[in-house]
């Protein structure tokens, strides 16, 4: 049986929500309160359930909605589902389908976590608020951005751009799914390619893609071969568009030792400090989850990147073992050990 949606399947739950958005909600939620496991079991370990571990009505909705299907009476999804407080969010499992969406959440509560009282202060006296999610894959975090939004001040627009039109698919579902239907538009676009030329943000979101990874085909997290390239052009991108007093958070990850890491430099050659205040925070060591079989337990040895190449979505087939050898003796001069999630806050001072 396949398992995988094609792109007119999903666009047809897509209108499938926009009528029956409320029904399907309360079925998602009701399974998620009932038990846990179970809906762990079905949306995110994407294991066959047998029908009558759920409930009548739910199962009609869901198979209605294209969620689920059925076989010999074992019920399967096609879709991970996240649920985060009253949202929830749907996307490809992961598979080693080339288009398939990012396949994660927690990046996007880091935005709602981290979204703090600086920022709404700059943000909350706007007559509007133009905001921009660089590489919003299935509208995550947009979704939070958004939610934020609404508490301080209702004038905004945010704009959420990507590269895979899979992912914005599921962007636009995700948007029915938790009744957003006004102030914001998905668009599909190389970075900022196809946003309107005199557009400037007020805020600015951006997770670009930040895996260190031979295999440029995975448009869900190819950062480059060493993980900074894409990073850098996003970087660029997002100076260009911001705003006079505007603020950017962007979520990379950075190799380096808690003393030290990379992305400081980089962000140094782009950002002036006359021009623009900076903050750099560590948040948790990265951990590389290569598989459901495989998870590295934190803090990750370099040794455990490379490993990270050998497994079955990121193959060292096309690259030179050399490339990867070179690679690892310049990390270990380096004194690098670990691969950090950074959040880089950018605001722009017009005082200066
Ligand atoms: C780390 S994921 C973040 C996804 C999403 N924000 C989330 O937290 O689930 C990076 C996203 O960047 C997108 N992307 C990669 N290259 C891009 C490009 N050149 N322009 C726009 N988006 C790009 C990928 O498709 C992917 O959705």
């Amino acid at each position: 049986m396949n398992n995988y949606l094609s792109n007119n399947e999903l666009l047809d739950i897509k209108s499938k929500c926009d009528e029956y958005f409320i029904d399907l909600r309360r079925s998602i939620f009701n399974i998620y309160k009932q038990n846990e496991d179970i809906f762990k079991i079905l949306f995110h370990k994407q294991i066959k359930l047998h029908h009558s571990l759920l409930t009548k009505s739910d199962i009609d909705i869901l198979l209605k909605c294209n969620i689920v299907f059925i076989n010999n009476q074992y019920i399967q999804s096609y879709h991970r589902i996240n649920i985060f407080n009253k949202f929830i969010f749907l996307t490809d499992f992961v598979s080693n389908k080339m288009n398939r969406s990012f396949p994660y959440i927690d990046e996007g509560i880091i935005q709602y976590k981290h979204f703090d009282k600086n920022i709404v202060s700059k943000l909350k006296d706007k007559s509007k608020i133009n905001a921009w999610d660089t590489s919003t894959g299935s509208a995550n975090p947009l979704i939070f951005i958004y939610d934020n939004f609404l508490k301080f001040n209702k004038n905004f627009k945010i704009y959420g751009t990507d590269i895979n039109y899979r992912a914005l698919i599921y962007g636009k579902i995700n948007l029915l799914l938790n009744n957003i239907t006004s102030n914001t538009e998905l668009i599909l676009s190389n970075i900022d390619e196809n946003l309107n030329k005199n557009l400037k943000f007020d805020y600015i979101w951006s997770n670009p893609p930040f895996a260190l990874s031979p295999k440029s085909d995975m448009l869900h997290s190819y950062g480059g071969k060493f993980g900074y390239e894409k990073t850098i052009l996003f970087l660029e991108k997002i100076k260009e568009r911001l705003s006079e007093d505007g603020i950017a958070q962007i979520l990379t990850y950075s190799l380096g030792n808690i003393n030290s890491i990379q992305i400081k430099r980089i962000i140094r050659k782009i950002y002036n400090s006359k021009f623009y205040n900076i903050k750099i925070e560590i948040l948790n060591e990265k951990l590389w989850r290569f598989n459901e079989k495989k998870i590295f337990k934190n803090p990750m040895p370099i040794e455990n990147i490379i490993i990270r190449a050998n497994d079955e979505y990121y193959n060292l087939e096309k690259i030179k073992s050399d490339d990867w050898l070179r690679y690892i003796k310049f990390l270990k001069q380096n004194n690098f050990t670990h691969l950090y999630y950074v959040l880089i806050t950018v605001e722009k001072n017009k005082n200066k």
